[in-house]
């Protein structure tokens, strides 16, 4: 009876749209091991670089098996991720497409969106798992390489927008980078953004804080190889403990809401501040309201927020678990209580907000 009365309330037209809409979702979904492919054998830069290919040009310039490659090709064709010509046999990567699959200084390269993907899926038993007994994650137990396909996602943003547009917007920060400041990045992850600062102020010092050994490792290598060990040195330190002072600013860049106790670290990073110093947070864009959230950046944040950030914060003392989608006020909240005065939204892009805080 239940049943009929569903049935006769079925609007077809409604079910026809929800049904195209997964089959794209599943389209976008199988994709993940595609273009992951793809970028790993080079046969996106391969094309970029060479313009457009055969089958049998593109698998001898790439190493790699004609039968494999056709199949490849043809649902990157189908896909809209490479045009198709069919009276030439030849596949070609569009200026277009190059920005998100090529061009890894674009600021829409999104290869680092796929490998957060894969990585989301090795994740999924752990935090399955942790829904039922309401435990955490911990960063350095997640599935895959966590660390660097979160990098490797957020990279692209700051080095477009962190010393063009990020730190302009900051009240005085960039008259005295250039002068010469110190700097602490907390949370730095594998140090993008502390190497990208240290390398735009060269009599700025940084130190790069994060909890996560194999991070520190990672950054640390970075640093080296971009040739600015001499102004960037990297510790393993947690948030709320981290041993330097006197800092002019302070950086956290998409860790806030990963924090067990981003409070806690609101308070010690203000004691590491000197009293005239800026505390530069970077976070998620989102709005206050989940109503303000149901869209696609809102869609994408939410699930790393389930798979990686929510069981992150959980797994740490306090366990507040802001969430990715935390939103300007609540964050503004948590940055008072650590002894704040003044925050305010200094920048934005689609991806991020940027907020500066002041004693
Ligand atoms: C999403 S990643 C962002 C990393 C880096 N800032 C970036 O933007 O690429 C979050 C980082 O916060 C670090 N983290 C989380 N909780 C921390 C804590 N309590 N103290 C120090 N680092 C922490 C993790 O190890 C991880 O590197």
């Amino acid at each position: 009876m239940q049943g009929q009365n569903v049935q006769s309330a079925l609007d077809e037209n409604k079910l026809n749209d929800f049904v195209g809409q997964m089959l794209a979702d599943l389209g976008g979904a199988s994709s993940v091991a595609m273009v992951r492919t793809g970028d790993a054998l080079g046969l996106y830069k391969t094309l970029h670089a060479q313009g457009p290919m055969t089958c049998a040009q593109l698998a001898k310039v790439s190493n790699v098996h004609e039968r494999y490659l056709r199949e490849w090709l043809s649902h990157q064709a189908a896909s809209n991720y490479l045009a198709y010509d069919a009276k030439t046999a030849k596949f070609a990567l569009p200026p277009e497409q190059a920005l998100v699959f090529a061009n890894e200084d674009s600021p829409v390269y999104m290869m680092g969106g796929f490998d957060v993907a894969a990585a989301m899926l090795e994740n999924q038993p752990k935090v399955q798992e942790a829904f039922r007994s309401g435990a955490g994650v911990a960063w350095g137990e997640q599935g895959g390489c966590m660390f660097c396909a979160v990098a490797r996602f957020f990279r692209p943003s700051y080095q477009n927008h962190l010393v063009r547009d990020w730190l302009p917007a900051l009240g005085g920060a960039v008259e005295k980078l250039r002068r010469g400041a110190k700097v602490a990045d907390v949370g730095c992850g594998h140090g993008w953004s502390t190497v990208l600062m240290a390398k735009a102020f060269p009599r700025s010092q940084f130190i790069g804080y994060d909890f996560h050994t194999g991070s520190i490792a990672q950054a640390r290598a970075h640093a080296e190889t971009h040739g600015v060990s001499a102004n960037v040195r990297f510790e393993v330190g947690l948030a709320k403990d981290y041993s330097g002072t006197d800092f002019d600013l302070v950086t956290c860049f998409d860790c806030l809401h990963d924090m067990g106790d981003p409070a806690g670290a609101a308070a010690h990073i203000r004691r590491s501040l000197k009293p005239d110093g800026t505390w530069m947070i970077v976070e998620p864009m989102a709005g206050d309201s989940l109503e303000h959230n149901l869209n696609p950046v809102g869609r994408l944040y939410y699930a790393a927020s389930t798979m990686i950030c929510l069981p992150t914060s959980l797994s740490q003392e306090v366990g507040t678990g802001l969430g990715a989608q935390a939103g300007e006020a609540r964050l503004r909240e948590i940055i008072l209580a650590g002894g704040f005065r003044e925050v305010r939204r200094a920048a934005a892009t689609p991806f991020n907000m940027v907020l500066e805080a002041r004693s």
